[in-house]
C-alpha cells in the first residue's frame, strides 16, 4: 500500500478514509473458462490466491440470521469444498450454532484484495454427521481443541484466570484420552443455491456473474451489472 499520511494529518476521519488506496490498478482478466461447476472456479481463484501471496486466503466470513432476522456475521476458517458445498466448523452452543439451529440460511463471504476479486455463496447449512465433524476436531491443535472444549463461547468472562483453568484442565483431559471429541464440536456444510464471482478493474467494469443452481449438479450462470 502507498504511504498515506497518518489519520491526524486529516481534518477528519471521513478525508483520512477517502484518501486511502481503494481497488489499485489490476487486469480484470480471470485465467480460464467459466466451468460447469462453481466450486471448479472457486477452486481455481483459491489457488491463484495462495499462489500469490493472500494472506489467509481461506479466511472467510460467515452471515447468519436469528429467526426473528436479527442478522450476525464472523469471520471463520474454510475446512473443505465438495461437491456438496463449502464446510466450516465451530460449536453448537455458541450463537452462530444456535442461529444455524434456529435459520439455516447463511452466507459466506470471500475478499481477495491482491486479486481485486471476490467470491459469494448463498444457501442452506446443512449438519455434518458426527463422525464428519469429530474429524475435523482431532485435526486441530491439543490446544485448539481444548480451547474449543473449554470454551463458553461469546459469553462474558469475568476472569481471564477462569479461562486459563478450563483450558489447562480440559488440555490434561485430552493428553489422558488423545482421541477425546468435544460433544458441541460441529462441522457444517453451506450447500448453495447461488454462488457469485466479482472481479475488479480498475476502470470500474467490475466483472459480475452468478451461478444459480437449476438441479442437483446443474447450474446455470448469467452476468451481473457491476
Ligand atoms: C481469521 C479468523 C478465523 C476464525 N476461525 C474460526 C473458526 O474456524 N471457527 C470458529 O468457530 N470461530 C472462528 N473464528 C472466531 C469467530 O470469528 C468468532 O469470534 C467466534 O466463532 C464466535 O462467533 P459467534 O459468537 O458468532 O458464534 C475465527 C476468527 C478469525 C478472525
Amino acid at each position: 500500500m502507498p504511504d498515506v499520511p497518518p489519520r491526524s494529518a486529516y481534518p477528519d476521519t471521513r478525508a483520512w478514509l477517502r484518501a486511502l488506496p481503494a481497488l489499485p490498478a489490476r487486469s480484470a482478466v480471470d485465467s480460464g473458462p467459466v466451468p460447469a461447476q462453481p466450486s471448479t472456479l472457486f477452486l481455481r481463484w483459491l489457488e491463484e490466491a495462495v499462489a500469490t501471496g493472500e494472506p489467509e486466503p481461506q479466511a472467510t466470513v460467515l452471515s447468519t440470521a436469528t429467526a426473528a432476522g436479527e442478522v450476525d456475521a464472523r469471520a471463520l476458517i474454510l475446512k473443505d469444498v465438495d461437491e456438496r458445498g463449502w464446510w466450516f466448523s465451530g460449536t453448537t452452543d455458541s450463537p452462530k450454532g444456535r442461529q444455524l439451529a434456529a435459520n439455516p440460511a447463511a452466507a459466506l463471504t470471500f475478499y481477495w484484495p491482491g486479486l481485486g476479486r471476490q467470491v459469494r455463496v448463498r444457501g442452506r447449512v446443512e449438519a455434518g454427521t458426527a463422525e464428519v465433524s469429530a474429524r475435523d476436531y482431532l485435526e486441530r491443535s491439543v490446544t485448539a481443541r481444548a480451547v474449543a472444549a473449554a470454551s463458553r463461547q461469546s459469553e462474558p468472562l469475568a476472569d481471564e484466570a477462569e479461562y486459563d483453568r478450563a483450558v489447562a484442565a480440559t488440555v490434561a483431559r485430552i493428553e489422558a484420552d488423545p482421541g477425546y471429541v468435544a460433544a458441541g464440536w460441529q462441522a457444517w456444510c453451506l450447500v448453495p443455491d447461488s454462488v457469485e464471482f466479482w472481479l475488479a478493474d480498475p476502470g470500474r467494469r467490475h466483472r459480475r456473474w452468478r451461478y444459480r443452481r437449476a438441479g442437483a449438479t446443474e447450474w446455470s450462470t448469467e452476468t451481473l451489472w457491476p
